[in-house]
């Protein structure tokens, strides 16, 4: 059948993984423990609300609900500090080139995010305007590996589950895609993504003849 494609924002289309990165490891160090970038791989995909929870676990620490949305709400604005300096230049290498590729060949894309703040990033780097459908975190009540932000891209760009594909940095985002059968595509370190069907370092990896491969498939 025709096939979609379904991007993933954070960690695959903007380098904003680092940012989230950066902005939960302050909020350890405030509370007196380390996080490392090994431990963030968890959070990759994974909503607000549990990756607080996750880091709560992590540096073993018990808070009330009131503390808890107090720290939801200081991580967001310092996040959103960060992105309000984002420009096109934050695009990853080699996105644009398989956008414009996809749009030629006339393939419709939709985004497929946990975040909330995924339309003022798409806006903010120039690409708001690129998908068929926007799948974000205000739209979903399930979170990755759960594949409710895929299924809702992929009914809204006609196509069936198994013809969908879809390009995540995260475990829980190829999990999520593996669940219903899509084609997954791990973006980053392939020993960290080996349950994807495909995996690359970065988009300049990705040229022309994989992606008619998939198109044609
Ligand atoms: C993406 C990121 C996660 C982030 C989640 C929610 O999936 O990979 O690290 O926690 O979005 O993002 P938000 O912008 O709503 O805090
Ligand atoms: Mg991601």
């Amino acid at each position: 059948g025709k096939k979609g494609f379904i991007f993933d924002l954070d960690g695959v289309i903007v380098d904003t993984a680092g940012f989230h990165y950066l902005a939960w490891r302050n909020l350890a160090h405030e509370l007196g423990f380390e996080f490392t970038e090994k431990q963030n791989e968890r959070f990759k995909g994974v909503s607000r609300v549990r990756s607080l929870e996750i880091l709560l676990e992590i540096g073993d620490v018990k808070a009330t609900q009131e503390q808890k949305e107090g720290w939801l709400v200081s991580k967001n604005e310092e996040y959103l500090s960060y992105i309000s300096k984002m420009t096109s230049d934050d695009i990853l290498p080699g996105v644009l080139k398989v956008l414009d590729y996809l749009q030629e060949k006339q393939i419709p894309m939709a985004l497929g995010s946990a975040s909330k703040n995924a339309q003022p990033i798409l806006k903010r780097v120039g690409l708001f305007d690129r998908f068929d459908s926007i799948v974000d975190g205000n739209h979903v009540t399930k979170a990755k590996p759960d594949p409710e932000v895929f299924t809702i891209g992929a009914d809204a760009l006609g196509v069936a589950y198994t013809d969908a594909v879809v390009f995540e940095d995260s475990i829980a985002g190829i999990q999520a895609a593996n669940r219903v059968d899509m084609v997954s595509i791990g973006i980053g370190d392939a020993q960290v993504l080996h349950e994807a069907d495909h995996n690359f370092k970065d988009f300049t990896e990705i040229d022309t003849a994989f992606l008619d491969q998939l198109i044609n498939a």
